[in-house]
């Protein structure tokens, strides 16, 4: 069965921006962006590097003067213990120099191997610090999630690399004026020669490059498959159903699918580089060949004494080197700059959608929450979740919001929460529109038990507490209105005890301590609007019952209890007791009232509600 069509997993798109012409225009960009990020990440050993390998350069042309200067003083006429007196002065700058030379060499590539570390750590920061505060809708975008992935899975290391090849380039242009200097002071006719010579070698490493980039960009989604499977397949979580289910071939074929897709794709890859490369070098040695006859030529006809075609000959050599380092440079630069470029625009794309800072700060007093006419989409939808809403939450009430599956009830809540923005309509806070409220300062009035809680790989305490500094008798007093402080008290470290068993004294959780886990985060937070999705829905009736008498017990009695509680579920007779109760419906408001209002209505609650009545009696 084919359940993943290729065209699912595969850009066939073609990519404007691989043209090699565009890319040479980026090249200054890209090595200015990236030493701007390894100057935030250390001036000193950004300069040093620069600094030391542009000596090490003008100390090659100094090497290759004195060189000539040698083989000048040893090929004139005289007897040899004259010649070799004067060819003296030179030979001791050739070694002063070429140690020199080599000194820096060390020191410069010692300074570029303590920036790659920190350029890495920067780069993959400001990439965290992004991902984490981008709005929640972009994390629902499967264009921008893929482009996450790529600047994830290579762009944030692009940083380093680029700043490596950057770096290279530099280091390889300054070699080359120093070869090129050189030759002109020499002899000049062989300069363009040197030039042509290197450029097929430099053209197919640069074409292979893009090849190559093509291929991973047009894999990027299926690659992203193939990992969600890979991790799938060999973690804990998913695997006692892998079993039970007998899922293991239904998977394997899955992760063929993709895997396959990826693997001819490089196989076809590697054919094409091999091509390239093939080409790039047989005209390389051809070209070569005619340099190395036409300096023959020269010598033979006398235009250019031995020595002169001596220190030619090195210089060539020299900047033939320099040159394909330059080229392997810039096609470094080029190669991982098209992955630099994923993360750079990444970021900005991220920047973008991060939430602008907001002026206006939340009312000291909650008063309300009112919902007004709100409608939601979530990207690349085409039924919108929520449809004219409107609802109100007042200073110490009990709102449930109930309805079936898909009906909209999560989204409502965090659209309430001001964790997605609403396409048309407002949230009004205290009277004041959510969208310019400072929402940093919103979100420490809100306390949320999501139905999708997150199990967190830290310990209990932390758990509960996530990150922010609590006394113990808060964080215990969460955890005994959720039921679970005396669990945590028998785990080995108590609070501290490590709730994650793939490490060592590690522990884990049942379903529904962890559910009890999240909602003592959730009290934990003091706050004055409580949001609680489906916080009993892997609690057993009893255990349920239990939860919400306490909830309602907290509410009646502590003065550090939410002001507001908004609870979402599908337990019916948890809601007796709701000031109000909204009816959602395939993401419309359908009813709303009490629960008397709502039974004498006869609608849509009441049929539930006695759905519900009488699976519960006998
Ligand atoms: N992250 C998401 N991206 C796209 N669609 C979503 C997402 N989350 C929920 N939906 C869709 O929005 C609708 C409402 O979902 P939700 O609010 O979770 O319903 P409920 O909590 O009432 O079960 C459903 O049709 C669901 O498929
Ligand atoms: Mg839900």
């Amino acid at each position: 069965m084919e359940l993943a069509p290729h065209s699912l997993w595969y850009h066939e798109e073609a990519l404007p921006q691989t043209r090699l012409r565009t890319i040479v225009r980026r090249l200054p960009a890209l090595v200015r962006t990236a030493l701007k990020l390894a100057w935030k990440a250390s001036p000193a050993d950004t300069a040093a590097t620069i600094g030391l390998n542009v000596i090490v350069g003008l100390l090659g042309a100094v090497g290759l003067l004195a060189t000539t200067g040698v083989l000048d003083a040893l090929l004139t006429g005289g007897p040899a213990p004259d010649r070799l007196r004067a060819a003296m002065p030179a030979l001791i700058g050739v070694a002063a120099a070429l140690t020199a030379r080599s000194l820096l060499q060390s020191t410069a590539a010692w300074t570029q191997s303590r920036l790659k570390p920190r350029v890495d750590r920067l780069a993959e920061r400001r990439l965290f610090e992004l991902t984490t505060a981008v709005a929640l809708r972009a994390m629902d975008d499967a264009d921008f999630y893929d482009a996450m992935q790529r600047a994830r899975s290579r762009g944030a290391r692009g940083a380093a690399l680029v700043v490596d090849a950057g770096v290279g380039l530099i280091t390889s242009a300054a070699g080359i004026a120093a070869a090129a200097g050189t030759l002109a002071v020499l002899h000049p006719v062989l300069l363009p020669l040197l030039l042509v010579s290197v450029l097929p070698a430099g053209w197919a490493t640069a074409h292979s490059a893009r090849m190559q980039y093509q291929v991973i960009y047009k894999l990027s989604t299926s690659m992203r498959r193939q990992w969600i499977l890979s991790d799938l397949m060999a973690d804990r979580r998913p695997a006692p159903e892998i079993r039970a289910f007998g899922m293991r071939d239904f998977l394997l074929e899955q992760y063929d699918d993709v895997a396959r897709l990826s693997e001819n794709a490089h196989v076809d890859l590697a054919r094409r580089q091999a091509l390239a490369r093939f080409a790039g070098e047989a005209t390389n040695g051809v070209v070569a060949a005619f340099v190395y006859a036409a300096l023959g030529v020269l010598l033979m006809a006398g235009a250019v004494p031995l020595a002169i075609v001596g220190g030619t000959v090195l210089a060539i050599r020299m900047g033939r080197s320099s040159l394909s380092a330059l080229v392997g440079a810039a096609n470094d630069v080029y190669d991982e700059g098209l992955y630099f470029s994923d993360y750079l625009d990444f970021c900005k794309e991220a920047e973008h959608r991060t939430s602008q800072h907001r002026l206006g700060l939340p009312a000291p007093e909650f008063a309300g929450v009112e919902v007004h006419e709100v409608s939601f989409t979530y990207p690349g939808a085409e039924r919108a979740a929520l449809r004219d809403i409107s609802l109100k939450i007042g200073k110490g009430e009990v709102i449930a919001l109930v309805g079936e599956n898909g009906s909209g009830k999560t989204t409502l809540a965090k659209i309430i929460a001001g964790l997605y923005e609403p396409d048309s309509g407002t949230v009004l806070w205290d009277g004041a529109p959510l969208a310019l409220l400072d929402r940093d300062a919103v979100r420490q009035k809100i306390a949320m038990i999501p139905q999708d809680h997150t199990p967190w790989p830290l310990t209990a305490r932390q758990n509960i507490t996530a990150g922010v500094d609590i006394d113990d008798d808060a964080v215990i007093g969460a955890a005994e209105l959720a039921g679970i402080h005396r669990t945590i008290e028998e785990l080995p470290e108590g609070y501290d005890t490590l709730l994650d068993p793939r490490f060592k004294m590690g522990h884990e959780l049942s379903g529904g301590q962890w559910q009890r886990v999240a909602a003592a985060r959730g009290f934990c937070r003091r706050a004055p609007l409580l949001l609680c999705d489906e916080p009993t829905s892997a609690l057993d009736p009893r255990a349920e019952h239990a939860f919400f008498d306490s909830i309602r017990h907290f509410a009646e009695t502590d003065p550090a209890a939410p002001q507001a509680i908004v609870l979402i579920t599908h337990r019916l007779t948890s809601v007796l007791m709701a000031d109000r109760i909204y009816v959602l419906a395939g993401g419309r408001l359908a009813e709303s009232g009490t629960h008397p209002e709502l039974m004498d209505l006869g609608g849509l609650y009441a049929s539930l509600f006695k759905l519900q009545a009488e699976a519960y009696t006998p």
